[in-house]
């Protein structure tokens, strides 16, 4: 009974070998006939799961319904699920999120930003000759690629479509961002790409084990169909080629009506300003308080300076950055560095801080981490970076006291004579 009303059920989620009805019968395009479905893998719920014993005799093969939906032979792939619905739903988040919850990623003049955020790789990354050839000139469409391609990824995974592409994909974007964002993490094993990585390597390996697909609902959306809208029975089943296509291509359209969607109807539930969630950061705010050091070292330039360190003036060797009167007013203040100190270039953001009692402290204001810019938090007393919350004690050198990095600050060199604080070439 079952089965005769297959064909008209309106299941969506449903295991591609569950009935012969299921319109084709041969493996996923894409899948490896070694990896074909593993013992029990299409059974229908109720029926006894295999012992780990059956489990490990290896997989077998070519069996009717099989699209991917297999096992490595030793994982039964119900174990996998929490893992594909994690990485599936956090790679979606991450590119809804950076289309439209943080403002400031495509915002290419917010410090936080796709373009800022290169620009740090670019010093460390062992990409840095691509980086700055090809992504950072292009840094909007970067970013912007960057996102739709992590909500295919997300929805290949959650819906079962393109399975192992969208894995794979998922492997390859994990491990751009280790070459990348978490390259300057040290040890390795604080950077948090590598796992996700072999997440997706795991995932790609054992298939969706025909468990949460929407395949067969979306084929039966493009069955032959009589002019009643029924559908023809006794049709040849769907090719692996065009259900590859068929299902790359749904994964695609549905990444770019979300990725088209999603920030209208963010602008439609959230008001503008409670809306960036970096961007804030970013604009001078950190920990919620203002910070003119901040702001001033998220990209306001040396001519935005206080008075007493509009022409960085000086002698060759001593270039006057601030007053100490604002800057103990302020709590911190931000600067560009003039010239190359250390490993400070001339460019960098900078940003002085006020510890109390006529002391203050100045720094290369790049995050160690992956190369945004850090601002000064006055209620805690930390230079925080807003990008993946890296944070710093000014009063300890710029040691980090949180945060995916164990380096230090680039602390600039500083003298104080008459009201006016120097940097030390
Ligand atoms: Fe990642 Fe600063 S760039 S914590």
């Amino acid at each position: 009974m079952a089965r005769s009303r297959r064909g008209s059920s309106r299941r969506i989620f449903e295991p591609y070998g569950g009935g012969a009805s299921a319109p084709g019968s041969a493996p996923e395009a894409g899948t490896r006939p070694g990896l074909a479905a593993g013992p029990g893998d299409r059974e229908a719920p109720g029926v006894r799961q295999p012992s780990p014993v059956r489990s490990q005799r290896g997989p077998r093969t070519g069996q009717a319904g099989d699209r991917g939906g297999s096992s490595v032979g030793w994982i039964p792939v119900g174990a996998l699920l929490p893992l594909r619905f994690f990485v599936g739903f956090t790679f979606l988040y991450a590119g809804i999120d950076k289309i439209a919850l943080d403002t400031a990623f495509l915002d290419l003049s917010s410090p936080t930003s796709i373009l800022a955020q290169l620009q740090g790789y670019a010093r460390t990354s062992p990409l840095a000759p691509l980086i700055t050839t090809i992504a950072e000139p292009n840094a909007w469409l970067m970013g912007l690629t960057i996102a739709l391609a992590e909500i295919a990824v997300g929805l290949a995974l959650l819906t079962g479509l393109a399975f192992r592409a969208g894995a794979v994909g998922g492997a390859l974007l994990s491990l751009l961002f280790f070459l990348t964002a978490s390259w300057n993490v040290h040890p390795y094993y604080f950077g948090q790409d590598l796992p996700y990585g072999f997440g997706f390597v795991t995932l790609a390996l054992a298939g969706h084990g025909d468990r949460y697909v929407l395949g067969p609902w979306l084929e039966r959306q493009f069955a032959p169909r009589s002019r009643t809208g029924r559908q023809v029975a006794g049709t040849a089943p769907m090719s692996p080629e065009r259900r590859q296509l068929l299902q790359v291509g749904a994964v695609a359209v549905g990444a770019l009506v979300i990725g088209t969607v999603v920030r209208p109807v963010r602008d439609l539930l959230m008001p503008v300003s409670a809306a960036p969630v970096g961007a804030g950061a970013g604009a001078g705010t950190v920990g919620g308080a203002a910070s003119p050091g901040a702001g001033a070292a998220a990209g306001t330039s040396a001519s935005s300076a206080p008075s007493g360190a509009s022409g960085q003036s000086g002698s060759a060797n001593q270039l006057a950055i601030a007053s100490t009167a604002a800057v103990a007013q302020a709590g911190a203040f931000g600067f560009q560095v003039p010239i190359a100190i250390g490993n400070a270039s001339p460019g960098d953001p900078g940003i002085v801080v006020s510890l109390g009692n006529s002391q203050f402290a100045a720094f290369d204001a790049i995050c160690t981490h992956a190369g945004c810019t850090v601002g000064y938090d006055p209620q805690a007393g930390l230079l925080i970076c807003p990008c993946h919350g890296a944070e710093y004690d000014p009063r300890h050198n710029g040691q980090p006291v949180a945060g995916p990095t164990n380096i230090p600050l680039t602390e600039l060199p500083i003298t104080i004579q008459g009201g006016e604080i120097t940097l030390k070439a």
